[in-house]
This record gives C-alpha cells, structure tokens and sequence, in this order.
C-alpha cells in the first residue's frame, strides 16, 4: 500500500545530538530540511549549522535540566519532531553483563538514568508547550534488545532492563499525548547494529553487511519519520519502520 508521507517539520528538536547517531542525524536533518528551525541538546558544546541551528547545552540525566530545557523552550517554535538518542551500554569498567553474577544495583541505576530519565525529562521540559493543532512526531532512539517477546539470548541485563523501562515510557506517553495533539506519533526506534562507541567493542561477530555507518542510520530512521502512519503511533519500530513486538 502507498502511504502518504506526514507534513514536512518547521521545527525539529534533537537530543544528544554529540553522539555517533546524534551527528549523524544532525547533518541529515539540516541537509533534508534546511529551512526547519533546527534546535539541539547535549552534554557538549557543538558548532552551530548555520541561522537555522539553535544549541543548548544540558545534563538531561539531571532533573533540573526539565527547566532548564522548558525555559530555553520557551522562546523557541513548538517542535514537531523530536528525536532522542540518548542510550549507554557501557563506560569505565562496565560492560553488559553476561549472568545474574554479574548485576549490580549501580549499573542498572546508572542504565536507567540515561537510558529512561533522559526521555523522561526532556518530555517533561516539553509538554507544557505542546498544542492540539500542531502536529507532534516523537522518536525515541531504543534497542531491539529491549524488547521482552524479542528476548531469546539473554544477558545484557541493565541495558536490557532499562530499555523495556524506556519502551514503557514511549507507550505511556503515545497515550497522554494521543489524548492532547490531534495529529500526534510517538514511536520508539530501533536504529540497527551501527558503527558508534556505543557499539564499538561489541562488533567482532556483526557480519559486514549488519553493520551500519551512522549516515545510513540517519537516514533510514528519517524515512522512518518521513513515513508514520497512525498505526505505527506507540509501537517500537526497526529501522526500516516495521513494528517489533514489546
Ligand atoms: N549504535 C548502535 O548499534 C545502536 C543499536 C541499538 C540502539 N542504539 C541506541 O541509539 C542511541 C544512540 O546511540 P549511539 O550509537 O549514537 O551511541 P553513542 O555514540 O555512544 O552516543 C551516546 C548518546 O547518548 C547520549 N548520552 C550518553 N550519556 C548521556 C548522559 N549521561 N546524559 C544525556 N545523554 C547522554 C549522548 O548525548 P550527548 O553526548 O550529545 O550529550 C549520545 O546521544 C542510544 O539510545 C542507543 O541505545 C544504538
């Protein structure tokens, strides 16, 4: 079936936008639509795009950045796309555990505070401004992994955890955003096994065709946007936009 593609966005807000995925979508969002007002959100300072780009830099995993994003947003043009990347898997000495053994409180606490509350707090900073006329497409970047049917390996158990915790929060908020914004999708997407740090050392045995460059990525997750229909809106999407069970 040919569907119809959404309205172009006039206003597109991306966070974590320093990450492998991040730059990517970056420079693909203002190559795509270079008249679309272009705000970002990081940890880091980033070279501004041109006239169109605006930058704020911010701890999302810290519940002051919910006004300190809502303040910065408030002189801005309600986004009509919004896509998150914020994810971690490993740092330090942490890797993704391989047994019961191995889990500790402190990295699944530390999992889900950027792998959820980063989401979280960004929708929170968001949702005051959001109108029923002005149409809302949300993107949260989450994993395959974390889907719970999907789950027939095992292991990974933080990042695991905390991106079923993430597919929850994409769920609750398709529903109370559902019931706001007239022409409103909410997805979670999984972007497919692309060559960032975050999936640096786990690439050994990923076929060379399964391994994405982050501008792929960026593109297929756009397409992705590019091409929401109202029954993708609360699901967990792979990267070519169909459905993956919970
Ligand atoms: N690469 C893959 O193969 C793959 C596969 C499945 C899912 N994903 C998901 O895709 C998303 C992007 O991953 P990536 O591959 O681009 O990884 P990456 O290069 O390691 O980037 C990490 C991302 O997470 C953000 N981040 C990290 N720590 C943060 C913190 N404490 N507070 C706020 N933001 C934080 C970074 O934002 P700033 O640095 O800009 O603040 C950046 O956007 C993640 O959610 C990941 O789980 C990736």
């Amino acid at each position: 079936m040919q569907h119809a593609e959404t309205p172009p966005p006039q206003c597109i807000l991306l966070a974590g936008a320093s990450g492998g995925l991040g730059q990517a979508l970056l420079q693909t969002l203002h190559s795509q639509y270079p008249d679309a007002v272009l705000l970002t959100i990081s940890r880091h300072d980033i070279d501004l795009l041109g006239d169109t780009h605006q930058h704020c830099t911010a701890e999302l995993e810290d519940p002051g950045s919910v006004a300190v994003v809502n303040g910065w947003l408030a002189e801005r043009p309600v986004p009509n796309w919004v896509v998150v990347c914020c994810g971690i898997l490993h740092w330090d000495k942490h890797g993704p555990e391989k047994n019961l053994r191995q889990c500790n409180d402190d990295t699944l606490m530390r999992s889900v505070t950027v792998n959820v509350l980063t989401h979280l707090h960004l929708a929170q900073a968001l949702d005051p401004y959001l109108k029923r006329r002005s149409p809302l497409t949300w993107a949260s970047l989450s994993a395959k992994v974390g889907s719970i049917e999907d789950n027939h390996l095992g292991g990974w158990y933080s990042y695991r955890m905390s991106k079923a915790a993430l597919n929850m929060l994409v769920r609750n908020l398709s529903i109370e955003w559902g019931r706001k914004v007239d022409a409103c999708r909410v997805v979670a997407v999984h972007p497919g096994t692309t060559d960032t740090p975050l999936s640096e050392p786990f690439q050994e045995n990923i076929p060379a065709d399964k391994l994405y460059t982050p501008t792929q990525s960026a593109e297929r997750i756009v397409t992705v946007l590019q091409q929401l229909q109202e029954e993708d809106h609360g699901k967990l999407l792979f990267w070519d936009g169909s459905p993956i069970p919970w």
